[in-house]
């Protein structure tokens, strides 16, 4: 009788277990971008059918749904989450992996088990599973594999500048899914420009209906051939940026607001244009590339407006009124209650200084507290931002000038003029991350036929450039490479009007940058990243997103 509920049992075994049982994979049937950490291939695949559910916690409905409707999608089967205890996926928490982002996958032909420290890792290991996701003849099927996966870095950011032009909310979540997909976590959105206020601050509603809007843009690569007459606008409400945070937080995605001071600032200044040092001195629209419209207006005494082409602007905050710090509080005030990050981004960047040096307010300032110079009026600026920020619990980012004249005591330092500000900002132990123009500017064009590209900025950052690229350099010592939070990447789009061409703009560096900001330095191996994204290539065309080519067709 045993005996014959023992075949009985290994009949049925079988025949559940499908025809992959004794399947042997090839390595190209585990294409994972980013690379995972450990990874053992097995025998067998498990087929994706009507049959296949997913359980696991209720607390991981969220992960569970997100990995259901995957599978749905690439079966075809109706694949659904189910909280409890059955079924052949199962999603589950586990202390004992180390890493809070870590996760382990395991797949055989009957079961798939995706656990992790966290729902974020368990999310991760969603997203390998999806990559592994693979066809036969007759099936769609999941190769069997045992993977042991974390981060090598805490911070792998993307940022985005929607102040040179605006992308509406759908896309903004298109984004987000991506940061995602590439086990990113961290969207740094560049909110405000001399080109448009893109954020509404209800207490000052003129930052919006009139520093969201500019009269015209420059035709063309800086300096421009012409005006395009054509009003540029757009802005996010406050419940748009809260769908949108609550939207990333759903993907694991902390979004970092980034409202810029003292430079970059010219929109703000339309709107209030007491905030610069010379409130009737007219906004300068270089090289004459003004449109009619904002002509007309400052010859009809409006002489602040919303710039209209690309470059550093001379007409920044004041740093000697009063009312300019008071109108930061009031805009952060706002600000900080919409964005659950513990970081708010406060620019920083390319700041010049000919205003301070004619302002007798900025003079007056750097005479009372004692300041050697306009770099250490700058340092005051920031610092007292930072106080203000710590008070409310959050700390500040800024880009890497935020060293010049002091740095505040707890800035964290974002290194974009080549890598030296951030190992300035290591060596002193401020936390770091690493966003150098040569590696991961990706408003830079990204192959040297540049005569057949649409306009960029400048600059050849290849798809190759980002995987060679390590964030933690050589002239830091183990105990300083520490504050090497990550990396990130910046996609800047003065010559970006459209959401296909930030698409084409950003993958597959992407992909590249994924794997520079999670995998282990060691394993890097261009041609076997290579063969890995032609996987990721298919699931590009599957999901109709607009990549660059070049990387492909050599
Ligand atoms: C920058 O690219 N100006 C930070
Ligand atoms: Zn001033």
């Amino acid at each position: 009788m045993r005996v014959t509920m023992l075949i009985l049992t290994c009949f049925l075994m079988m025949s559940c277990a499908g025809k992959y049982q004794q399947a042997e994979n090839q390595p190209q049937d585990y294409p994972v971008i980013p690379k995972p950490v450990a990874m053992e291939m097995l025998t067998g695949k498990f087929i994706l059918n009507k049959n296949t559910k997913v359980f696991g916690d209720a607390s991981l409905k969220n992960e569970g749904e997100f990995l259901a409707n995957v599978l749905s999608g690439a079966s075809g089967a109706d694949i659904q989450f189910y909280e409890g205890n059955f079924g052949n996926i199962e999603l589950k928490l586990d202390a004992s992996i180390s890493s809070v982002e870590g996760y382990e996958l395991s797949v055989e032909s009957k079961n798939i088990v995706v656990s992790g420290n966290t729902a974020k890792g368990v999310f991760y290991g969603v997203q390998t599973l999806r990559q592994l996701i693979g066809k036969t003849n007759s099936d769609i099927t999941i190769p069997a594999v045992k993977i042991k996966d974390a981060p090598r870095y805490v911070y792998r950011g993307m940022h985005l500048d929607v102040a040179r032009h605006y992308f509406p909310v759908p896309f903004i979540k298109k984004f987000i899914d991506l940061i995602a997909m590439h086990k990113m976590n961290t969207f740094h959105w560049h909110l405000t420009e001399d080109q448009g206020w893109r954020i509404e601050i209800k207490s000052l509603p003129k930052l919006t209906s009139v520093g969201a809007s500019r009269y015209g843009t420059i035709v063309g690569h800086h300096p421009g051939t012409s005006n395009d007459e054509t009003v540029h606008s757009g802005f996010y409400t406050q419940e748009e940026v809260k769908e949108i945070v609550a939207y990333a937080t759903s993907k694991h995605v902390t979004v970092i607001p980034e409202i810029e001071l003292p430079g970059h600032s010219g929109a703000a200044i339309a709107a209030y244009p007491n905030l610069s040092c010379f409130p009737n001195e007219p906004t300068k629209i270089y090289n004459d590339m003004g449109s009619k419209k904002g002509k007309e207006m400052q010859a009809n005494g409006t002489p602040k407006i919303v710039q209209e082409t690309w470059g550093v602007m001379d007409d920044v905050f004041c740093a000697g009124k009063e009312e300019t710090f008071t109108f930061l509080e009031t805009v952060l005030t706002e600000v900080i209650p919409l964005f659950p990050s513990e970081y708010i981004h406060i620019g920083g960047d390319e700041c010049p200084k000919g205003n301070w040096k004619r302002c007798a307010n900025c003079q007056k300032r750097m005479k009372e507290e004692g300041l050697a110079d306009e770099h250490e009026l700058q340092s005051y600026f920031i610092q007292r931002m930072e106080k203000f920020l710590n008070a409310k619990g959050k700390k500040i980012i800024g880009w890497d000038e935020i060293l010049e004249g002091g740095l505040a005591p707890n800035a964290t330092v974002m290194s974009w003029r080549g890598e030296k500000g951030g190992i300035v900002a290591a060596k002193q132990h401020h936390d770091v991350i690493m966003t150098p123009g040569h590696s991961v500017y990706f408003d830079h064009y990204q192959t040297k036929d540049k005569k057949n590209e649409p306009v960029a900025i400048g600059g050849l950052t290849t798809v190759e450039d980002v995987y060679n690229y390590n964030p933690s350099p050589k002239e830091l010592s183990a105990d300083e490479q520490k504050y090497i939070l990550g990396a990130q990447a910046n996609v800047w789009t003065e010559y970006m009007a459209t959401t296909d061409y930030v698409e084409y703009m950003i993958l597959p560096r992407m992909s590249a940058l994924s794997e520079v900001v999670w995998s282990p330095q060691e394993g890097r191996d261009w041609n076997d990243f290579s063969e890995r994204l032609l996987s990721l290539k298919e699931m590009y065309d599957e999901l109709g997103l607009n990549y660059a080519k070049h990387t492909f067709e050599r």
